[in-house]
């Protein structure tokens, strides 16, 4: 076995690159890179999910390879598919010359497209890649079946060509906003990680990261208040994403010191639909 990459030395790596860890996601990410087992992250949205995968890629000089999950699709859009452009070329071009050519002929390496699951099974580079399965609960649930051999064993089946499997593993990240449950064959094919949303001070430390012009008067109130928002009755609460959004608009806009006008006139970075509004807007007083 590889020896164990230290999740102090993942910490370290994600902080420069931009992306701050707890000691939980850190031992889930070390593990992950030392047992070559897929992580599974869940957690709601814009907590970071698909952020702590790219800025691995990064913190380990790895190169990315994506795949975004949705309704619909397919094996030849996730696995590898055939060129059959190529292929109807090629049996033309024999005819020309007066030859047949046979499934042998047109089903090989020449005509075989890598799709990112396949991609990351055959990677070439020195370091192997991050391949990020992003959104896997947008996929249709037979899809999922899809994945076990290659979230198992690291290997794809390609019936034409035979069997390929990974020399070194590719580091895995599933990530799932739990809109339906995924099958247990998954769950238990990966490592599990649950991204909880922050303590007060980490935001803050994100939300410098994010935004290195915005002032610290203006840091702790967009803080204080996200936490505030985030105990309202809302159908979406602000994650992250919309802390760090906020922050640059109220940045953007040369705002100092917060005032409720300036949280009315920034709502729509951190609350998407009426209702919430009218829920925040309601709740003005408490928040400033
Ligand atoms: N720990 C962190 N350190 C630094 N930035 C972070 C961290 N967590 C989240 N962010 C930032 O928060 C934003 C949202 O993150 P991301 O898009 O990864 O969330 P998500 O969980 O994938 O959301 P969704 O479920 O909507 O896809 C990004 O801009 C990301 O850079
Ligand atoms: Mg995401």
């Amino acid at each position: 076995m590889t020896s164990l990459v230290d999740p102090a030395d993942v910490c370290r790596r994600m902080d420069e690159v931009g992306y701050l860890v707890d000691d939980g996601l850190a031992t889930a990410l070390a593990l992950a890179l030392t047992l070559g087992q897929p992580l599974l992250l869940e957690g709601e949205p814009g907590v970071g999910k698909t952020e702590a995968a790219k800025a691995l890629a990064r913190a380990f000089e790895a190169p990315l390879i994506r795949l975004q999950c949705y309704e619909g699709l397919t094996p030849s859009e996730a696995l590898y598919e055939w060129n059959y452009q190529r292929q109807l070329l090629a049996i033309r071009l024999a005819e020309s010359h007066h030859q047949v050519l046979h499934d042998a002929d047109l089903f090989t390496e020449e005509f075989l497209q890598e799709r990112p699951i396949l991609q990351a099974v055959r990677f070439t580079t020195p370091v192997p890649p991050v391949l990020l399965i992003d959104e896997i609960d947008r996929a249709d649930d037979e899809f999922e079946a899809l994945l076990f051999e290659f979230l198992g064993e690291a290997s794809v089946t390609v019936p034409e060509l035979g069997t390929f499997t990974a020399t070194r593993r590719p580091t895995v990240v599933l990530t799932s906003n739990r809109s339906r449950e995924l099958h247990d064959a998954l769950r238990r094919r990966c490592l599990y990680h649950w991204i909880e949303f922050p303590e007060p001070v980490r935001v803050a430390s994100i939300l410098r990261r994010s935004v290195p012009s915005a002032n610290e008067a203006l840091v702790s109130s967009v803080t204080a208040l996200i936490s505030k928002v985030r105990n309202l009755e809302l159908d979406k609460a602000p994650g992250l994403a919309e802390a760090i959004d906020w922050l640059s608009a109220l940045t953007v806009l040369g705002v100092s010191e917060l005032t409720g006008a300036d949280v009315v006139r920034t709502l729509g970075t951190f609350v998407k639909t009426p209702d919430d509004g009218e829920v925040v807007r309601a709740a003005m007083t408490e928040l400033v």
